[in-house]
C-alpha cells in the first residue's frame, strides 16, 4: 500500500479536526475502572484505537462502535488480568492498562511494549509508580507482572514528566486507599482530559495540568458518557500543510490554546494567524523564515510535531536548528527528506537544517506516524510526485488525513490492494 502525493498545489479551505488519539487511548484504558457501559465520543477511527479496542475485547470487555466516532465500552465485574501478549507488545499505550487492571482485579500481567525506532522507551517510571502504590512488580518472561490486595496512596516524584506514567499512576491512584501526590507530573492536555474523564466517573483529582496532581482514592467509579478533546497534532499538521504550500487553511473544532507552542513557531516562520474560539486560520504568503526550536514536555513544542516541522524548515530561507529533548532517536525522517533534496545534518540531538528553494518528489518510506506526516508535507510542496510506503504507520495515528488534505485542494491518493475501500473513504 502506498500514497502518491502530487506536489505544487496551494491548499485552501477549511477542515474539521478529529478527536485526540492519545486522549482516546487513555480514556479507553480508564473505562476499565468502572463496571458498566461507558460511552466515549469523538474517538478517532485509526489503527492504534482499533488495536486498543481489540486488546480490551481480549480481556472480556465489550467494545462497539455505535457511530464512526462513538465507542461503547462495556465492562463486566470480572475482567481478565492478562491482555493478549502479541497485541499489547505492538502498542506502547497498552502500558496504560497496568494501573486500571491492577486497581480492578488486584493483579495485572501486561506485555512489555516493543522498543520503538524513536529510541528506547523504558517503563521504569510506570513500574516505580505501581510499586509506590504498594504493588509487587516484576518484569518476567516479557511481561510486567504486578499484584496487590489494594493499592494505597503515595507520594511519587517522576524523574521525567512522562505522559504515560502520569496517566498510569493517576488511574491506579483513583481506586487506591488514601491520598496520592504525583510530583513533576506531565501537564499535557491529554493528561487533563483523562483527569476530567476520571472526575466525571467520581474520582477526586486536583491539580491536573500543573506539575503536582493530587488524587484522593475512592471506593468505586461509575461509567459515564464523555467526549475527548480534539487532536492537537492533527490540527498542527494540517496548519503546517497550509504553511508549506503557501496556502490559506482553517482548522475547525480545535482548542487553540493547546496549540500555543506550535502557533508561535508557525508565526515566527512567517504565517499570519487568525485565532478564534474553536478555530485557527493560517495564511502564508511570503518566504518561509528559518527559526530555532526545541521540543519539550507540554507546554513545550510537541515531539510528535518535530518531524513535520523539519519538513517545513527544509524550505525556509536560512538555517534552522531543531533540537529533540524528549526522545533519544527521533530523526527518522532525515534520510527520507534528504532523498527529496533536503539539506540537513544531525549534531547530537540537534538537526541543522539549511533551507533550500525546492524539494523534489521521490520514493520515500514512513517508519513512524510523524515521519509519515512529515513526508506528506514535503510531498505537498515538492516538485513532481512523491510516493510514500509504510502508509499503515500514518494510519495508526491519523484518521483520513489524505481525505482532509484533498478537501483543501491537495492531490493525495492511495494505491494498493488492501485499500480499495480506503480510497473511497478518503475522497
Ligand atoms: C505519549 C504519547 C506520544 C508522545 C509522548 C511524548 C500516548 C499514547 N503517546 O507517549 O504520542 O510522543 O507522550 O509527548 O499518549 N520515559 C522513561 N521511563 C518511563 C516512561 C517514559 O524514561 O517509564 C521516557 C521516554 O523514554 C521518553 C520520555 O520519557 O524519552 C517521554 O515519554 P512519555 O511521556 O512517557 O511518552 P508516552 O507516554 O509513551
Amino acid at each position: 500500500m502506498e500514497l502518491r502525493v502530487a506536489g505544487g498545489r496551494r491548499l485552501a479551505g477549511h477542515v474539521g479536526v478529529g478527536g485526540s488519539r492519545n486522549s482516546a487511548l487513555a480514556v479507553m484504558a480508564a473505562s476499565l475502572l468502572a463496571e458498566g457501559e461507558t460511552t466515549i465520543d469523538n474517538v478517532p477511527d485509526n489503527g492504534d484505537v482499533r488495536l486498543m479496542g481489540q486488546i480490551l475485547q481480549g480481556i472480556g470487555v465489550g467494545v462497539r462502535r455505535s457511530d464512526p466516532h462513538v465507542l461503547q465500552v462495556r465492562v463486566r465485574r470480572l475482567i481478565h488480568h492478562e491482555p493478549d501478549y502479541e497485541l499489547s507488545k505492538m502498542i506502547r499505550a497498552s502500558s496504560l492498562l497496568i494501573g486500571p487492571i491492577l486497581a480492578r482485579t488486584g493483579k495485572a500481567r501486561v506485555a512489555m511494549p516493543d522498543g520503538e525506532q524513536i529510541g528506547p522507551r523504558p517503563m521504569d517510571l510506570h513500574l516505580k509508580g505501581m510499586r509506590a502504590l504498594g504493588a509487587d512488580v516484576a518484569v518476567e518472561h516479557g511481561y510486567v507482572a504486578a499484584s496487590v490486595s489494594r493499592l494505597s496512596g503515595a507520594r511519587i516524584y517522576l524523574d521525567f514528566p512522562s505522559v504515560g506514567a502520569t496517566e498510569s499512576i493517576m488511574m491506579g491512584a483513583c481506586l487506591a486507599k488514601g491520598t496520592s501526590i504525583i510530583e513533576n507530573a506531565a501537564k499535557e492536555p491529554e493528561v487533563v482530559d483523562l483527569a476530567n474523564f476520571l472526575t466525571l466517573m467520581g474520582a477526586a483529582i486536583r491539580g491536573a495540568g500543573t506539575d503536582a496532581i493530587r488524587v484522593d482514592g475512592v471506593d468505586s467509579l461509575s461509567p459515564v458518557t464523555y467526549s475527548v478533546i480534539p487532536d492537537r497534532i492533527e490540527a498542527a499538521t494540517i496548519l503546517s500543510a497550509g504553511l508549506i504550500t503557501r496556502g490559506r487553511v482553517r482548522v475547525m473544532d480545535v482548542i487553540p490554546t493547546h496549540l500555543d507552542s506550535v502557533l508561535s513557531k508557525l508565526a515566527e516562520m512567517g504565517a499570519e494567524l487568525d485565532i478564534g474560539p474553536d478555530y485557527v486560520e493560517l495564511a502564508m504568503a511570503g518566504p518561509i523564515r528559518a527559526c530555532d526550536t526545541k521540543t519539550g514536555p507540554y507546554p513545550g513544542f510537541p515531539t510528535d510535531m518535530q518531524p513535520q516541522l523539519s519538513a517545513v524548515m527544509s524550505l525556509a530561507a536560512g538555517v534552522s536548528v531543531l533540537t529533540e529533548s524528549v526522545f533519544d532517536n527521533r530523526f527518522l525522517q532525515v534520510d527520507e527528506l534528504r532523498r527529496m533534496g533536503a539539506l540537513m545534518r544531525l549534531e547530537s540531538r540537534s538537526l541543522i537544517i539549511e533551507g533550500i528553494e525546492r524539494l523534489t518528489g521521490a520514493m520515500v518510506r514512513a517508519v513512524d506516524p510523524a515521519t509519515g506526516a512529515a513526508l506528506i508535507l514535503a510531498g505537498l510542496a515538492a516538485e513532481g510526485e512523491t510516493s510514500l510506503s509504510g502508509v499503515e504507520q500514518i494510519d495508526r495515528c491519523y484518521e483520513g488525513i489524505c481525505g482532509k488534505l484533498n478537501r483543501l485542494g491537495a492531490c493525495v491518493s492511495r494505491f494498493g490492494a488492501t485499500h480499495a475501500s480506503a480510497v473511497g473513504e478518503e475522497k
